[in-house]
């Protein structure tokens, strides 16, 4: 007979079997170490970004205990230069902490090379930016499929045509970027950020080249489809109206994470 155990299940066999038995052959794994404490999607423990060193050190992001909940959303306000896409960044390990933790379902990200760290990036996390960044020799629907193809996975059709028909993409996909309207762009941008089934979107500014009408109209799509594939949603924002519409909004003055203030 083989047993598969983890580490903690030593004790327990010791204990019931006063004497090995010889029949048994156990094989000990290790499985990665999860911090079980972790409830939300996400916790940050001591978080802290200093860019560059001695007279030239920018104190990006002080260091910062946050918690996001499975399916919450959040949006995140305050100046230009306070911190926020710094804190974006991290939290999609898109960049690396200058010291503290980053606990993805309780998987301490701080721990993970780069290319562990990109193969995270891939499989959990979808960026959508302000300024699109879209690829403009491939069509919208190549686009959209980009990243599955750099993780040369399969895409999951049905998903896949339920989200580009509720970005109402479904007559623009052979369409170029350049052939796009800005508000399509980011529909676009959304989509191919969704591709992957990520559990975290994470938008930096993604209505800042929109007009107000179109921003609020983009934002309300991400929520419903955040709502919908139950998507954790972190939201950059300069526009207060679009901030409140949030679950919660946290806050961010020099690099400081103030207290959480919820939506009305
Ligand atoms: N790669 C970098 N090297 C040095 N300093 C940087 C770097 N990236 C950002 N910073 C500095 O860190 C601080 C926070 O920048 P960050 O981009 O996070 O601000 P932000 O709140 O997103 O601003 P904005 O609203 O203008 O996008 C700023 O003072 C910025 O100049
Ligand atoms: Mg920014």
């Amino acid at each position: 007979m083989i047993l598969f155990l983890q580490k903690n299940d030593v004790k327990k066999v010791h204990l019931r079997r006063a004497q090995p038995a010889q029949n048994v052959i156990f094989i000990f794994y290790w499985k990665e170490v999860v911090n079980t404490e972790m409830a939300g999607l996400i916790r940050t423990q001591g978080l802290r970004k200093t860019y560059g060193s001695g007279e030239n050190a920018v104190r990006a992001l002080l260091p910062c205990d946050l918690k996001i909940a499975e399916g919450e959303t959040v949006a995140v306000v305050g100046a230009s230069g306070s911190g926020k896409s710094t804190l974006l960044h991290l939290l999609g390990g898109l960049d690396t902490p200058t010291s503290g933790q980053i606990f993805f379902r309780g998987r301490d990200l701080s721990v993970l090379d780069d290319d562990a760290l990109s193969e995270f990036r891939r499989r959990h996390v979808g960026f959508v930016f302000q300024n699109y960044n879209l690829v403009p020799e491939l069509t919208a629907g190549e686009n959209i499929e980009l990243p599955l193809l750099l993780d040369e996975k399969q895409a999951d059709r049905a998903y896949l045509d339920a989200v580009i028909g509720r970005l109402g993409l479904r007559d623009r996909l052979a369409h170029y970027p350049g052939e796009l309207s800005g508000g399509q762009r980011q529909r676009v941008a959304i989509a191919r950020a969704l591709s992957a089934r990520p559990e975290l979107l994470l938008c930096d500014e993604p209505t800042g080249n929109l007009d107000s009408a179109t921003g609020r109209e983009v934002v309300r799509l991400l929520y419903e489809i955040a709502a919908e594939y139950g998507v954790t949603l972190v939201l950059v924002t300069h526009d207060l109206g679009i901030a409140a519409t949030a679950q919660r909004v946290l806050t961010i003055a020099d690099g400081q994470v103030g207290g959480d203030l919820h939506a009305c």
